[in-house]
């Protein structure tokens, strides 16, 4: 499903963010991307979301080749992509109801069925009863558990989920990993970075670790 050749990414400065990383994930596979603070794993995935460019080699997401990807495209190409952002990136002005609804809107879905889906996900990441308050009234839990309800209502193909579990406590953390799975089994390919030691030392999912930008296991 993911398919990375030899892929570097330098941000302008002389340090590289990732060096020569090459990687496959399959459909329906589940992988965590490890490695300490700065090793490269946001990068990754904003790469796989066409948010940054990238230097070197070549990306193919379900057969799509990134490079030859046109800007046009690109919105359309998010759409099979579910993302949660380190810093959620939740619409202020918008409730929670509809900051999960977004997505199924744009795609045209009718509106009892996004009622339905959104109330669905919101139950399930905890946080029904909150459906029309506003992202500031929120704690950062509950703002993250927003972000991942929003990433994954629409079924996408793919969920790429960056420290989703950052400001959570260990029960909530077990809970939105247990979600993931739940969507995972469905078939749905997931990609975690996570610092996470208690997660990463519990799951049997392969785990791919990056450091200093290289891929080292
Ligand atoms: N927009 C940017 N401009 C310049 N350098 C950047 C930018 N984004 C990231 N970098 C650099 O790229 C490297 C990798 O950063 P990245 O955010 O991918 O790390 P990370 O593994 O996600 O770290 P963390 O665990 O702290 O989130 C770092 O050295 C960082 O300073
Ligand atoms: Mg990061």
């Amino acid at each position: 499903m993911i398919q990375i050749f030899d892929v570097t990414k330098v941000y302008g400065g002389r340090q590289s963010a990732l060096v020569n990383v090459s990687l496959q994930v399959g459909q329906g596979e589940f992988v965590f991307i490890s490695g300490p603070s700065g090793a490269g794993k946001t990068t990754l995935l904003k790469l796989i979301l066409c948010e940054e460019s990238f230097t070197q080699g070549q990306i193919l997401v379900d057969r799509i080749n990134l490079r030859r990807l046109p800007a046009r495209r690109i919105p359309d190409y998010r759409l099979k992509t579910g993302f949660v952002f380190q810093d959620f990136k939740l619409i202020p002005t918008r409730t929670v109801f509809q900051n999960v609804a977004l997505r199924l809107e744009i795609e045209g879905a009718r509106p009892s069925l996004i009622a339905k889906k959104v109330r669905y996900i919101l139950k399930r990441v905890g946080l029904e009863g909150s459906e029309q308050a506003y992202p500031p009234q929120l704690s950062g839990g509950e703002q993250q558990r927003v972000a991942i309800a929003r990433a994954v209502v629409g079924d996408p193909l793919i969920v790429l989920a960056d420290e989703p579990t950052g400001n959570l406590d260990i029960d909530l953390t077990r809970d939105i990993i247990g979600l993931l799975e739940e969507i995972n089994r469905t078939g749905t390919t997931i990609m975690v970075a996570t610092h996470n030691q208690a997660i990463l030392q519990s799951t049997s999912h392969r785990i791919i670790r990056l450091e200093k930008g290289r891929l080292v296991a």
